[in-house]
């Protein structure tokens, strides 16, 4: 259980923090709660002093029976989560304000601090906002980026609050991370994830259901071990985990020299990346016309492998590959191994539901030259933490 102190601020979003104490209660967690004056004209303190049965922090001078209630709260407070943030207190956690009790324990705060905007979308797009929350992401704190929608104020755009389910998901993950092994600290990673496009001409693509999640939640986890990671990622509809080096591409031999060129000061590299075996061997400039062009012979070049390429330049570096298969699971990763010349196969058995493309959840099978080690199905936040452990205990033994 961790001890978390939840920041109210002044906007119409502060009714969805009564959910985040919720949601943070249920995984676990202790609640306390801070609130400036502006938050309360929209939500009573009652609210939360009855769901987290503590007092919320509002006054430096009327806490009975503690003179300094702001300094007990950020001593208390394993981790900070100001939600909803006003652009008013963003300014002010940037410049170290701290003119009312909530500001005032913030600033006293030296664990990690989260930091959930919602506002107007020209507050939010305004050069000063955004370079307080450069400034405070610069400092680590954690931004959980606002989503673009329809705001209270009704104007469409950027800067409604990130919905609950993923401000919990973030504050329950830096929670996680708090309690991790920093045994990948000072080491860079290559991941590479998704699915490759290969072009046909400006408007259509081969490409395959590789959804990116196995990888981003695998760089998700190196991070918060400690690692700097480079994610190299086709194209997906995931947002990258904080603190990842995001390098986008779309075809495969665009994959290929990006990872040629990350792989350079790293120590290890884990492709997990769908990359298409083949490629058009012409790529239209102009949108295929069925009347006049054939659509239905696409004349096809293999393409590079990258797990093989990465391989054949590793060094005493650490390379990690993957297996989809739907039968004959470990005799085919068994080949694998053998012909990329990486150090580990995850292999995974995607014909099953609970392992299939886009699944939270994977059943995979490490198979390495010291033999096969057959894993349960497990959520993939725990399958990434199981293909981490394998990859610091690979990068430890190395000279
Ligand atoms: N891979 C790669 N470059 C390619 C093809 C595959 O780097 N051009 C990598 C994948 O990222 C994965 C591993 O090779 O780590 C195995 O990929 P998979 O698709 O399972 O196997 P293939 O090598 O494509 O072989 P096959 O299609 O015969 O199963």
């Amino acid at each position: 259980m961790s001890n978390v102190a939840l920041f109210v601020t002044g906007g119409i979003a502060a009714y969805k923090a009564c959910e985040l104490t919720r949601a943070l209660q249920k995984a676990g967690h202790d609640v306390h709660v801070a609130m400036t004056d502006d938050a309360e004209r929209f939500v009573g303190k009652v609210t939360f002093e009855a769901l987290t049965h503590h007092p919320v922090l509002d006054d430096l001078y009327g806490m009975v029976g503690d003179p300094i209630p702001h300094i007990t709260l950020s001593e208390w407070a394993d981790i900070a989560v100001v939600c909803p943030a006003t652009g008013n207190v963003i300014a002010k956690i940037a410049c170290g304000i701290a003119d009312d009790a909530a500001t005032s324990a913030l600033l006293a705060c030296a664990c990690p601090v989260m930091v959930a905007p919602a506002m107007n979308v020209r507050m939010w797009l305004n050069t000063a906002t955004q370079a307080n929350v450069q400034t405070l992401r610069d400092r680590g704190v954690g931004i959980i980026m606002p989503e673009t929608g329809l705001l209270a104020c009704g104007d469409v755009g950027e800067g409604k609050l990130a919905s609950v389910e993923v401000i919990a998901q973030a504050v329950l993950q830096a929670i996680g991370a708090q309690h991790k092994p920093r045994d990948l600290e000072g080491k860079t990673i290559l991941i590479n994830a998704g699915p490759t496009r290969e072009a046909i001409d400006p408007v259509r693509f081969i490409a395959n259901a590789s959804t990116g999640k196995m990888g981003y939640a695998i760089a998700a986890e190196a991070i918060s071990r400690g690692a700097h990671v480079r994610l190299v990622s086709g194209p997906v509809s995931l947002d990258a985990p904080e603190g990842a080096e995001l390098i986008p591409v779309t075809s495969a031999a665009e994959m290929l020299e990006a990872c040629l060129a990350a792989f350079d000061g790293a120590d290890a590299a884990i492709c997990t990346a769908a990359v298409a075996d083949y490629t058009p061997k012409r790529s239209a400039d102009h949108k295929l016309k069925k009347s006049v062009e054939r659509l239905d012979i696409i004349e096809l070049v293999e393409t590079q492998d990258i797990l093989a390429a990465l391989s054949a330049e590793k060094g005493d570096r650490v390379v990690i590959g993957f297996a989809a298969e739907t039968n004959d699971l470990i005799a085919y990763a068994q080949a694998k191994l053998a012909r990329k010349g990486c150090d580990l196969i995850v292999a995974n058995d995607v014909s099953r539901k609970d392992s299939t493309f886009g699944a939270d959840t994977s059943k995979i099978s490490f198979v390495s030259a010291e033999g096969v080690d057959e894993l349960d199905t497990l959520p993939l936040a725990q399958v990434a933490e199981r293909i981490i452990d394998r990859l610091a205990g690979l990068l430890e033994v190395r000279p």
